[in-house]
């Protein structure tokens, strides 16, 4: 079956990790910049591991330049989300690659993206909310100036808070300032974790900086204390199955835990992450989750009535969201 059709919530998608490389190579060539080492001869995104990503993710961004390419880029990705079937997005938002934390500036990125919001929710029916993540291997003095333009930019559009970058650099315990700094604003709060450290960083992650939701969280499942505080306390997981199989958390989708962690009662969430960089989509996720575990249109509806409640929009938002689940478009 195809899944593109079925109307869906996503609530992990990095912005500058979904733009098209085409998209990249285009602003590329306008600013006579040479990004060829980046690409295969394919034309995808070419890296060798989960670090070389980053760094090929960071050399893309670098060709993000203004609000208005911030603008173009939110247009493509949010068309193409659509096209997937997406209804409602929320997307992580980097001050860092959008005017190098400065409120002033962050002030014109964030204005540019919102209005590229409105202008997709008219054009192809999707809505978009943002959520500012720090990046962990910037470290954080780096990270309480990105709380500072988040909890300044805090509004309708943008809802959350949280953390992505490499993992194995420092500990969550470093970066609760930021973190304490997004909540008094009212942000809400979720940050990657346990895509590549053990267990131990849930707990941590959840002890230091008090998040609802946790980006990945997939390689706690092995240990039943902390699985057992996951679910008692309803933290939800941003999980990116294809990224994990793709980047090689797990060797298969038939050994990636998802639907063990479901069937012990996890909340669980399906999403992206960098779709081009895995070469995924949406309906890639669910076609592969059809073929790994048997999902049909009951588990998915659950996944995405989950996704929607742990959504950090308005309530009218939700109710609106909620409707297009029901009537399936
Ligand atoms: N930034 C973009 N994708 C990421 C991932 N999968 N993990 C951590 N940081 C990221
Ligand atoms: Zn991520």
């Amino acid at each position: 079956m195809t899944w593109r059709a079925l109307p869906k919530v996503e609530l992990h998608l990095h912005l500058e990790g979904a733009a098209p490389p085409e998209f990249i190579r285009g602003l590329a060539k306008e600013k006579r910049i040479d990004l060829s080492k980046i690409f295969a001869q394919d034309g995808s995104y070419a890296y060798r591991d989960f670090v070389h990503f980053l760094s090929v993710y960071e050399a893309a961004t670098s060709v993000l330049k203004s609000p208005e390419d911030f603008k173009r880029l939110t247009l493509a990705v949010l068309e193409e989300s659509a096209s997937e079937g997406v209804v409602y997005s929320e997307t992580f938002l980097s001050p860092d690659f959008c005017g190098g934390r400065d409120l002033v500036a962050w002030r014109e990125y964030l204005a540019a993206m919102a209005e590229a919001a409105d202008e997709a929710d008219a054009k192809f029916g999707i809505t978009l909310k943002g959520i500012v993540t720090c990046i962990r291997h910037f470290g954080p003095d780096k990270a309480r100036e990105t709380a500072r333009c988040a909890a300044e930019t805090k509004g309708d559009f943008l809802r959350g808070f949280g953390m992505a970058g490499d993992e194995n650099v420092g500990k969550p315990g470093d970066f609760t300032w930021a973190f304490d700094c997004a909540r008094e604003a009212g942000l809400r709060l979720t940050s990657h974790a346990c895509e590549w450290r053990g267990p131990d960083e849930v707990t941590q992650t959840l002890d230091a900086l008090k998040v609802e939701r946790i980006g990945h969280g997939v390689r706690a499942h092995s240990d039943a204390t902390v699985m057992a505080r996951v679910i008692d306390e309803g933290v939800v997981l941003e999980v990116c199955p294809l990224s994990n199989v793709v980047l090689g958390v797990f060797a298969d989708m038939a050994s990636h835990p998802i639907e063990r962690m479901r069937a012990q009662g996890v909340k669980v969430t399906v999403s992206t992450d960098d779709p081009p960089f895995f070469h995924t989509t949406m309906s890639k996720e669910y076609a592969a989750l059809e073929q790994a575990f048997g999902w049909d249109e009951a588990v998915f509806a659950e996944i995405n009535s989950t996704a929607l409640e742990a959504a950090f929009c308005d309530a009218e938002t939700k109710e609106k969201i909620a409707a297009r689940l029901a009537n399936g478009r």
